[in-house]
């Protein structure tokens, strides 16, 4: 099989199930407990906890553990006071999409976002949203799980915190692709996932500046730091931590492969008449590609790729399975057409070029044939 569906989900690490396999056995503690396997654990929990820190450069008091980054970002936007106002980027996640239609429904103020044409987004928009007095949070992406765009968060948090509007970022497609330093970011919030950099699914992290006001979605027992109740998932979490651990000292490595595979694939789209590579003038993340080719079905090539054992995504991983074009390429005004040809590459650090040479010798072949 050939996976290029990497930022849907990615294998986990050897390194990191090795880290996770006591907890699951022999270290079955619960951290809350007194006694010496709690202690085991807690201490387990702690390390995980410096290690996500480490890796956006925050400080371990800081990050909160989550199922996952649809639980960070739900708990990000539920920090609203009652009436403020709520702006986020067409382009998010449906994690941030669906609670901010939610809170729409409830009364709360909300905004659109809008981007151009090649993903990023419009000036004017947050313009916009800055001269409006009732905007109190914003959520914008750091890098988009379709297309790969990367925004100027740094910059957008800047004019945001001039006019006292805080920000969170979605970082989970960022994570591990790109550097990320919490403070030089200069956000409020920003959320994380574990399964997207080669750990274990179920287990996210919510990063918080000091000072800044949380609402728990879940209460009980008080567990971190009481912003989120519930016995420790301890070996996700301790997987979650190692997979930061090496996302981070391998970053560089990692980026120098995955820019030349990168840089493979792309020539080979390019040498296919008539594709379109999205975003292709934006900053991207190095291992993420979404192309269209007129006159042809995303989900028809994603289904015949598929026969012949090569994993690709038609859009984001939860859009696919409905009809509808993409809501990301449709905010970039592509033509409905295109968006529904869409196809979308992400590689990982598992990948080799002759795997590639392989599919896009049977991208050329399926396309032929549909032409
Ligand atoms: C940008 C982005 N945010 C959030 C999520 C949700 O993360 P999780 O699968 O850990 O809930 C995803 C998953 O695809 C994503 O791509």
């Amino acid at each position: 099989m050939i996976y290029l569906d990497h930022n849907a989900t990615t294998p986990i690490d050897d390194r990191v199930l090795e880290a996770m396999l006591p907890y699951l056995k022999s270290f079955y503690g619960n951290a809350s407990g007194l006694y010496r396997l709690g202690r085991l654990a807690r201490s387990a929990v702690d390390t995980a906890r410096n290690q996500v820190a480490e890796l956006v450069g925050a400080s371990a008091s800081q990050v909160i553990f989550t199922s996952g980054g649809t639980e960070a970002n739900n708990q990000a936007l539920a920090n609203l006071e009652p009436a403020a106002g709520l702006a986020v980027s067409a382009i998010e996640h449906p994690s941030i999409l669906e609670p901010t239609e939610r809170l729409r429904q409830q009364g709360h103020p909300v905004s659109i976002i809008g981007v151009d044409q090649h993903g990023l987004i419009r000036q004017e928009a947050i313009d916009e949203i800055i001269r409006d007095p009732k905007t109190a949070w914003v959520s914008i992406m750091l890098a988009n799980n379709e297309t790969g765009v990367i925004q100027d968060v740094t910059r957008h948090a800047g004019q945001l915190k001039d006019h006292n509007i805080s920000l969170h970022t979605d970082a989970v497609q960022a994570a591990g692709k790109i550097p990320i330093d919490f403070k030089r970011l200069g956000v409020q919030l920003l959320s994380l996932s574990s399964h997207k950099i080669y750990g274990p699914k179920g287990a996210g992290a919510l990063v918080f500046e000091k000072g800044v006001r949380l609402s728990p979605l879940l209460l009980g027992g008080g567990q971190e730091q009481g912003y989120r109740a519930g016995t420790e998932n301890v070996a996700a979490i301790v997987g979650f931590g190692k997979a930061a651990e090496l996302a981070k000292s391998e970053l560089d490595q990692r980026n120098e492969r995955l820019s030349l595979l990168n840089t493979h694939l792309e020539d080979g789209l390019r040498s296919i008449p008539g594709l379109t590579i999205f975003s292709e003038a934006a900053p991207r993340l190095p291992n993420t590609v979404q192309f269209g080719l007129p006159n042809s079905d995303g989900e028809m090539l994603l289904m015949k790729l598929d026969q012949q054992g090569i994993a690709v995504s038609s859009g984001s991983a939860c859009a696919s399975g409905g009809r509808e074009p993409s809501y990301v390429l449709t905010a970039m005004g592509v033509d409905p057409v295109l968006a529904q040809s869409a196809l979308r590459i992400s590689l990982g650090t598992a990948n080799t070029p002759d795997q590639i040479t392989q599919f896009i010798k049977l991208l050329k072949a399926l396309v032929c044939q549909e032409g």
